[in-house]
C-alpha cells in the first residue's frame, strides 16, 4: 500500500506544481496602443514583438478583457508621449501574457529571454519621444474590475478613440441616411400635395353625379363595373341608365 500512498503523493505533488505555474493574465489594450504598433515592431531598431488580433476586441480602462493562461510572467507596457502633456496622461497600454511575445528589444536589457521570463521586474526606455515601461509580474493579473480601477487616474488619448475611420464612416453614412429622409420626405410631400389637389379637383366634377340617386346601383355591380367607376364616366352611365 505505500506506492499507492507514494504515487497520491506525487499527483497531488504535480497538480500543485502545475498550478503554481501558470497564472491567469489579462488580455487587453486601452488608449493608442494599437496605432503604436511602427513604435513596437520598429525592425530598424531591433524591436520585434509579437501583434495580437485579440487586442483589437478590448478594452482594459472599461475593464473588457481577455483571459489567457500563462507559463511565464503577465506583462504590461505602458507607453507614454513625451514630452507629457499631463502628469497622468498615457499614450497606450497593452496588457497579455509574456509567453513568446517580446523576441527582441532595444528597451530591455541584452542576455534574458523575455519570451520565457520568471520574475516580478520593470523596465522603463525612452524611445522615439515614447516613454515605454515593460512590467512584468509573477501574480496573474486577471482582475477586471482592478484593472478598470487603475485606469481611472489616467488619462488616455480618447479624442482619437472617438474618432476613428470606422466611426466617421459610420457618422457619414448617417449623415447621408439623414439627408436623403430629407429630400425624400420633401419630395415625397410635394408630390402627395399634388395628388391631393387633383383628388380634390376630381372629387369636385364628380361631387353632383355622386348626390344623383341611383337606383339600378346593384344592377351595375352585376355587370362588373364598380359605381364608383361608372360614376367617373358620365357618358357609360348615361348609357347604362338608357339601357
Ligand atoms: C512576485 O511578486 C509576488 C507578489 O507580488 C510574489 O508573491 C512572488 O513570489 C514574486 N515572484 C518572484 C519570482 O519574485
Ligand atoms: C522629440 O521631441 C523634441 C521636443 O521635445 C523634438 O524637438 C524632436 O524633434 C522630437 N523627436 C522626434 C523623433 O519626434
Amino acid at each position: 500500500m505505500v506506492w499507492i500512498r507514494l504515487l497520491l503523493f506525487l499527483l497531488v505533488f504535480y497538480l500543485v506544481k502545475a498550478n503554481e505555474m501558470t497564472r491567469s493574465c489579462a488580455q487587453c489594450v486601452s488608449g493608442d496602443f494599437l496605432y503604436r504598433r511602427h513604435l513596437m515592431q520598429d525592425s530598424s531598431v531591433g524591436m520585434s514583438m509579437g501583434w495580437v488580433n485579440e487586442w483589437k476586441e478590448t478594452n482594459c480602462a472599461k475593464g473588457n478583457i481577455r483571459l489567457v493562461s500563462c507559463n511565464h510572467a503577465c506583462v504590461k507596457i505602458t507607453l507614454v508621449k513625451l514630452p507629457k502633456e499631463e502628469d497622468n496622461s498615457v499614450e497606450g497600454i497593452m496588457m497579455d501574457c509574456s509567453d513568446d511575445l517580446i523576441h527582441a528589444s532595444p528597451d530591455l536589457p541584452k542576455g534574458i529571454d523575455f519570451k520565457a521570463y520568471d520574475e516580478n521586474a520593470t523596465f522603463t526606455s525612452r524611445r522615439r519621444n515614447f516613454s515605454i515601461t515593460y512590467t512584468f509580474s509573477m501574480d496573474s493579473t486577471d482582475d477586471a474590475v482592478k484593472i478598470k480601477e487603475d485606469h481611472s487616474e489616467i488619462i488616455l488619448p480618447y479624442y482619437k478613440e472617438d474618432y476613428q475611420p470606422g466611426t466617421i464612416g459610420v457618422y457619414i453614412f448617417f449623415f447621408i441616411l439623414f439627408s436623403s429622409f430629407i429630400v425624400g420626405g420633401a419630395v415625397c410631400c410635394f408630390k402627395f400635395q399634388k395628388d391631393e389637389k387633383d383628388r380634390r379637383k376630381y372629387l369636385e366634377e364628380t361631387d353632383l353625379e355622386l348626390q344623383e340617386p341611383h337606383e339600378d346601383e346593384a344592377e351595375k355591380m352585376s355587370d362588373g363595373a364598380a359605381p364608383g367607376i361608372s360614376l367617373a364616366s358620365p357618358d357609360q352611365e348615361e348609357k347604362i341608365i338608357e339601357m
